[in-house]
């Protein structure tokens, strides 16, 4: 598997950016599932094209084949971020998801950072399969949730939107 971080030049690849726009609308669909009151794209090709332009996405490649993308973000002088992690389903287990979280530590470790942030949003009532996966996936990976607030406090603009209450979790990791 290859992992690079895509040059700002990439945001000009158009087949590239409905790629990994195509892949996490699909996985969000499928992990947001009855968060959102319509089907809700969790992107769009601009908005991916931009983060491309910013450096900010990484694509997975198997033998070639884009397997899986995340998107990296300095926050701070000591904070760096991922989010918008996606695998291709058809690959799914094989390591696509853990290899680009650990590619998004070294990056922000490389640039100086000490700590890793990641949010997730969940269902305030109830249970969510893929939810639940990944908050105990992201605890074996050392992630531990240090906020815990209502949609409306930090996106106010999507909290209108959503067909549950929904909480969203931050959670930090120290890069060693
Ligand atoms: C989350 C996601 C990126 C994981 O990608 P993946 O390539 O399938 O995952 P990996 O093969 O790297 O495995 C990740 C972990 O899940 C476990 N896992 C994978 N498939 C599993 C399955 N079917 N059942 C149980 N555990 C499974 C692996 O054992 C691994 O755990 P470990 O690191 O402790 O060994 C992928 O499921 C996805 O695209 N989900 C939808 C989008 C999403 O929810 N993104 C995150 C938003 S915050």
């Amino acid at each position: 598997m290859e992992i690079e971080l895509l040059p700002p030049s990439a945001a000009e690849d158009l087949s590239l950016i409905d790629r990994v726009t195509a892949l996490v609308n699909q996985v969000y669909a499928e992990s947001e599932k009855g968060l959102w009151q319509a089907s809700t794209d969790r992107t769009s090709a601009g908005e991916v094209a931009g983060f491309v332009r910013a450096g900010e996405i990484a694509v997975a490649r198997i033998d070639g084949d884009f397997a899986g993308s995340v998107r990296v973000q300095r926050l701070d002088e000591t904070t760096g971020e991922f989010g918008m992690l996606a695998a291709d389903p058809a690959r799914r287990g094989t390591g696509v998801g853990r290899e680009l979280v650990r590619f998004a530590e070294r990056v922000s470790r490389d640039a100086g950072c000490r700590r890793m942030q990641l949010e997730l949003l969940v269902p305030r009532a109830w249970t969510h399969p893929s939810k639940q996966f990944l908050a105990e996936w992201y605890d074996r990976l050392g992630y531990r949730v240090t906020r815990r607030a209502d949609l409306a406090e930090d996106y106010p603009h999507l909290a209108p939107s959503l067909a549950t209450p929904c909480d969203f979790l931050v959670y930090h990791k120290e890069l060693s």
